[in-house]
């Protein structure tokens, strides 16, 4: 291999032991993702020397019987199988669990003796609250937390953080509320507020890639870029998720964090530094740039969707109206796509399109930075519109890679051009190590350190952007135009959308 590894971060940030307390243990998030996560940290050596993992939850069981369910669930959702007994058995020995209801002083006295039973102080005192509970629970259990002095704002034992999974409140509003709430008994740099695909390998490495490498970033702006397309696109509907996805929708579930995350390092501006502030300024940065939507703009700029019965992979589905806990005249989408623009030197007039739906035909995020076509002399005069301009595309899931197209000579006698593609592929390069985003997640969190969390400013300045785009819709119910079959790729105005400018969604690339 060529080339020397420049190694910035993990290394230096062993942790201390802690205590990590899961509140709302008994859901699915700690069977699917927590506990698999803390599993594979162990296994590759990356959790602390000593740690202890408590899951509070109001279902009464034991230590035995908490550690027998999570075997069970560890044996299906692992990366790695089969699950290794040793470990195992290694790791289960760290899990407790305490019952209590989230609103009882007393529960929070138990969690304490239970905390206080452990002999290294440190384990007493280093404190990782995880609230996996209700969003409507996390002031209470803040306040309880203080309370039990379990929880310290000013300098104390140790270091206590909190961290918080989404949806973070459900408009700025709300979003404005839980942060007061947060921050009532604990600083803003002991909330880490999670934003899954800040976790995921092809997601960091988009600043990676872009600040490590000279030849892409002097194309990086306006005199170079025609347009970008960022797609997440998913083959699943809403399935058992009706109940939530009601409240949440497209607009909510997806674009307020993880589109507008990957928007931002796409689009940012280089950091001073690496430090997590320097990194969180220039995204809260890059979204206040994006450009307020006019009511006139609205209509050119926005769509909705929702779809309706069709196929997927051959396989009839239902429409969205006919899933379970969804209203059977729900106006909820299920798919966007936006046009938005960032009012800075670097892009102005540059268009971001993303779109993001359920039910598409494939499960497939990237993000394709479309460059300028060339002059139209020489070969563009004569090819026209089949002269392919050259693109880029970041594929953050599956086949995670980074492929760029260019136009080559067709072998011949004739003088035939057509695209052709380079592609770098994860897998091929560093071979199948796909640590899942909380493993990364969970274990900056332990480290302290912020950047992959996401700040205050930040969220509410999504929040800003997203109410922005409701209040356009003002309730308005969905026209026949605005609806999809399931298993195609959205509604027809997603692609007039592009049709405007010139433009066409591109297909996302499909590695052999
Ligand atoms: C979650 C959304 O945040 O992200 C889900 O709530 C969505 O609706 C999921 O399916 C997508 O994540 P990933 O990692 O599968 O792309």
């Amino acid at each position: 291999m060529e080339g020397q590894v420049c190694n910035i971060g993990i290394e230096r940030k062993l942790t201390e032991p802690c205590s990590i307390v899961i509140f709302g243990a008994s859901g699915d998030l700690t069977a699917r993702k927590l506990i698999p996560a803390f599993y594979h940290l162990c296994k590759d050596g990356l959790m602390p020397p000593a740690f202890r993992i408590i899951g509070f939850a109001r279902r009464e069981k034991s230590d035995e019987t908490w550690r027998k369910e999570l075997r069970v669930a560890l044996d299906q959702f692992s990366r790695t199988k089969p699950v290794d007994d040793g470990l195992w058995n290694n790791f289960a020995g760290n899990l407790f669990y305490c019952v209590g209801n989230v609103t009882d002083a007393a529960a929070y006295a138990k969690l304490e003796q239970k905390l206080n039973s452990f002999q290294n102080p440190k384990l007493r005192h280093n404190l990782l609250f995880y609230l996996a509970t209700q969003p409507s629970q996390f002031g209470q259990i803040i306040e309880q937390l203080h309370n039990a002095r379990l929880l310290h704002k000013e300098v104390g034992e140790g270091w206590q953080r909190l961290v918080i999974e989404k949806p973070f409140g459900h408009d700025l509003a709300s979003a404005k509320t839980l942060n007061n709430e947060l921050t009532r008994f604990a600083h803003e740099r002991q909330v880490c507020r999670i934003d899954h695909y800040l976790g995921k390998e092809t997601v960091q490495n988009i600043l990676m890639f872009r600040f490590s490498n000279s030849i892409f970033e002097e194309l990086w702006n306006r005199e170079s870029v025609d347009h970008v397309q960022i797609t997440v696109s998913e083959k699943l509907g809403v399935g058992d998720r009706g109940g939530y996805y009601e409240e949440a929708g497209a607009l909510r579930d997806m674009v307020q964090n993880h589109m507008l995350q990957v928007l931002a390092l796409v689009s940012m501006e280089p950091p001073v530094s690496l430090e997590a502030e320097s990194i969180r300024d220039e995204k809260v940065k890059l979204l206040k740039s994006i450009r307020p939507l006019t009511a006139a703009d609205f209509a050119k700029q926005i769509v909705r969707g929702q779809y309706f019965a069709g196929t997927v992979d051959g396989q009839p589905r239902p429409g969205y109206r006919q899933e379970a806990k969804v209203k059977p005249d729900s106006n909820v989408e299920t798919y966007m796509a936006l046009k938005l623009f960032i009012d800075n030197w670097r892009w102005s007039g540059v268009p971001f399109y993303l779109r993001t739906g359920k039910y598409l035909p494939m499960s497939a995020s990237e993000v394709r930075i479309q460059f300028r076509p060339t002059p139209n002399v020489l070969f563009a005069a004569e090819c026209g519109k089949k002269l392919d301009p050259n693109a880029l595309t970041l594929r953050l899931q599956p086949n995670e890679g980074i492929s760029l197209r260019f136009n080559g000579k067709v072998p011949g006698m004739s003088l035939g051009v057509r695209p052709v593609r380079m592609h770098f592929s994860y897998d091929a390069e560093f071979g199948a190590y796909t640590p899942e985003a909380y493993e990364r997640l969970l274990l900056e969190a332990i480290a302290g350190d912020a950047t992959l969390f996401i700040r205050r400013d930040e969220v509410e300045t999504a929040w800003q952007i997203v109410d922005s785009i409701r209040d356009g819709w003002h309730g308005k119910p969905l026209t026949n135009r605005e609806f999809y079959a399931a298993g195609t790729w959205g509604p027809m105005a997603a692609d007039e959308l592009l049709a405007q400018s010139g433009h066409a969604w591109h297909e996302p690339l499909v590695i052999k």
